[in-house]
């Protein structure tokens, strides 16, 4: 590996790969079928501290770097890439956020818990019509006194059902564009805060994705997170840690489909051999094995670069679009070696497939990144 990791960030993650083989894997093939949430996982990954990974020690974190977060992360997706992505959207988009832009008193009355793991937090942007374009949303909040009133539906919310608050944004004034946008932080058991459908998915099946419903929602004004018009830029600032986790989870699955396949090789015969033994099959591990090196340079290259403090948004985006398109790649690799097998539910590997789907649209789409990557290059904003 040719990043040098300290002693500390190879302390973490040793720790959090013991933990995910012995304890995280032991369900997650049943869970895909059952869909069940990962409470158990989660509520030991919080007796970790992996669920404050970097909010500081005084709120209740454990003050780890972006490099051990994102070591963590992987690890996780390594063994149940559905109870990644709680861990990620808890992490990086909801508990940074709050750490940036929060507070004090809500630091105190929602980072603390979040960061304990006593509250599981979800984000919402998404809408029914607005996804790749998050200035398009509709919903709205007016100000009443010292309370905002809340309406509108959002869409594919990663925890919507089992999370204990959510970072909302929504529209504060329609005739501005972005500095029309504000976010929101709103408890479970709001009045006129209301879990919607849950998505029937491909992949990802233990994690739920839902509605989220607010009718005349009243919150206090003093649940705003930042300045009124800055929600833009906070769910911004959000993916732009978020995408470095899209890549660690990408990772983790592309690592457990790329043992798996070696494992599997040296064991499965055909021809009188080892199908290790053809060298079309070996040509197939070790392009698995360059790609999977490649992204993991760029996933350590955008984490050490929000740990140096400098800007990172392009050096997640391209970390997220090469891992996330990468994983496609390698799992679908590893379905072929494993033939007939990868496709039954026999073998993890079909659940990595379906899992690995997503990467390259939760988040921001590949195409997504490729404008966010192309507008950093020229200074010249295009969509
Ligand atoms: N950090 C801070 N500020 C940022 C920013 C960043 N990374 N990117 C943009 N901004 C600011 C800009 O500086 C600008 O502010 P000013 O007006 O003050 O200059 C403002 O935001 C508008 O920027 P743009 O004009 O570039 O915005 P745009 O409307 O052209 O959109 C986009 C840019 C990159 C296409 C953006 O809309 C985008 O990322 N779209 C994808 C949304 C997305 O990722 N959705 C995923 C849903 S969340 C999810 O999946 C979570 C889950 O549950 C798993």
């Amino acid at each position: 590996m040719l990043y040098k990791l300290t002693e500390e960030q190879n302390m973490i993650w040793t720790m959090v790969r013991d933990f995910s083989r012995e304890v995280v894997a032991v369900k997650a093939a049943e869970r895909d079928k059952t869909k069940e949430f990962p409470i158990d996982n989660l509520n030991q990954m919080a007796e970790l501290g992996l669920m404050g990974m970097m909010v500081p020690p005084e709120y209740g974190g454990s003050g780890s770097d972006t490099v051990s977060y994102v070591l963590a992360l992987s690890e996780i997706a390594y063994s149940c890439a559905s109870t990644a992505v709680v861990m990620s959207v808890h992490n990086s988009i909801v508990c940074e956020s709050i750490l940036k832009y929060g507070t004090d008193e809500q630091k105190e009355k929602f980072l603390k818990p979040l960061a304990a793991g006593k509250y599981i937090g979800a984000f919402a942007l998404t809408e029914p019509q607005a996804g790749s374009d998050p200035l398009s949303q509709n919903m709205t909040a007016v100000k009443d006194g010292d309370y905002y009133i809340l309406n509108g539906t959002k869409r594919f919310i990663t925890t919507g059902e089992n999370c204990e608050l959510v970072i909302v944004t929504v529209k504060t004034d329609k005739s501005q564009k972005h500095k029309g946008i504000s976010a929101f932080v709103v408890e479970k058991g709001t009045s006129g805060f209301i879990v919607g459908r849950r998505e029937e998915k491909l992949g990802l099946c233990a994690s739920d994705t839902t509605d989220l419903i607010f009718e005349d929602c009243k919150i206090p004004a003093s649940n705003i997170l930042g300045a009124e018009g800055e929600g833009f830029k906070i769910a911004m600032t959000g993916l732009d840690g978020g995408r470095i986790g899209i890549a660690a989870q990408s990772i983790g699955v592309a690592n457990a489909a790329f043992d798996a396949s070696v494992n599997y090789i040296k064991e499965r015969e055909q021809f009188g051999q080892k199908i290790s033994k053809f060298q079309g099959i070996r040509w197939m591990i070790a392009d698995m094995a360059t790609e999977i090196e490649a992204a993991t340079q760029l996933m350590f290259s955008a984490a050490a670069a929000k740990d140096r403090g400098e800007k990172y948004t392009m050096q997640a985006s391209i970390a997220k679009l090469f891992a996330s398109e990468m994983v496609n790649r390698v799992t679908a690799c590893a379905l072929q070696i494993y033939g007939g097998y990868g496709f039954t539910k026999e073998y993890p590997i079909e659940r990595f497939y379906r899992d690995a789907r997503v990467f390259t649209i939760y988040e921001g789409t590949s195409e997504i990144q490729r404008i966010v990557i192309s507008n950093n290059i020229l200074q010249d904003k295009r969509v």
